[in-house]
């Protein structure tokens, strides 16, 4: 079993989660996603109505987050409490930007992301994930769309679910949230120097997927 940390980072809804996920599957490797930890420490300062980032960590400790892999997809966990759909209502996303720029969070989080990266097969999605979680990551891609594709691709998404949503007013908030999470002092969405691009504008899931594969390919040709 080779060593193989793939990092992808990028802006919201370019498709990091359902792509890594796949290519997780594929090739055996435990999918982590990054951005569900810093929507649950949001989904906790919320429940407890505070913006005191010791407490926020303080509740974690004792209410670890967790991963289960279920048929229905990746079930998050706040120690007991499931929290798959809570953590992706509008309140949540709204405010994630503003919790996950606290660098008592990151600190926090990243400690947590390391440490399940040590088993040596991952691949991780998120914002930092290629600059400051794994700066020497095998393999880094820095996912992208426009934001009309990324509103429009989560848009589809909320109408398969049921839930209401307004076209522009996703593309003001995707931007928003965007803007915030490029403009933060610590740990900015910022494409790693040795990170390969790659805009999914018109590109499917699969052909994204395969982009990916093909470039793990090409590293252990490479290696060998
Ligand atoms: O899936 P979506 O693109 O909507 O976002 P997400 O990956 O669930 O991440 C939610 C938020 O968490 C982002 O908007 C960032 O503010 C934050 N985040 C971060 O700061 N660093 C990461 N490694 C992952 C997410
Ligand atoms: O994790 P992130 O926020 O970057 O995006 P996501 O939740 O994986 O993807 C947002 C939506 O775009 C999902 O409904 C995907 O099925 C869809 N999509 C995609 O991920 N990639 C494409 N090339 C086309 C659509």
């Amino acid at each position: 079993m080779k060593k193989l940390r793939i990092a992808v980072d990028g802006p919201a809804s370019s498709g990091k989660s359902t792509v890594a996920k796949l290519v997780a599957k594929d090739l055996d490797l435990i999918y982590l996603d990054t951005g569900a930890m810093y929507r649950v420490a949001t989904l906790v300062a919320l429940q407890n109505k505070t913006g005191d980032v010791q407490k926020i960590i303080s509740i974690i400790s004792q209410n670890p987050i967790s991963f289960k892999n279920s048929q229905n997809g990746q079930q998050v966990f706040l120690g007991e409490e499931e929290v798959t759909d809570v953590i992706r209502t509008n309140e949540v996303t709204n405010a994630v930007s503003k919790i996950s720029a606290f660098p008592e969070i990151r600190e926090f989080l990243v400690a947590e992301q390391q440490r399940i990266a040590s088993n040596g097969r991952i691949i991780m999605d998120g914002r930092d994930i290629g600059t400051v979680v794994l700066p020497d990551a095998e393999l880094k891609i820095f996912l992208i769309a426009s934001v009309d594709e990324r509103a429009e691709r989560r848009y589809k998404e909320n109408l398969a679910k049921g839930i209401p949503t307004n076209l522009e007013q996703l593309k003001v908030e995707i931007s928003e949230r965007d803007r915030k999470d490029s403009t933060r002092e610590i740990s900015p969405l910022k494409q790693a120097a040795d990170a390969i691009l790659c805009d999914s504008t018109g590109k499917t899931i699969k052909d994204v997927v395969t982009f990916i594969e093909e470039k793990v390919k090409e590293l252990s040709e490479h290696r060998k």
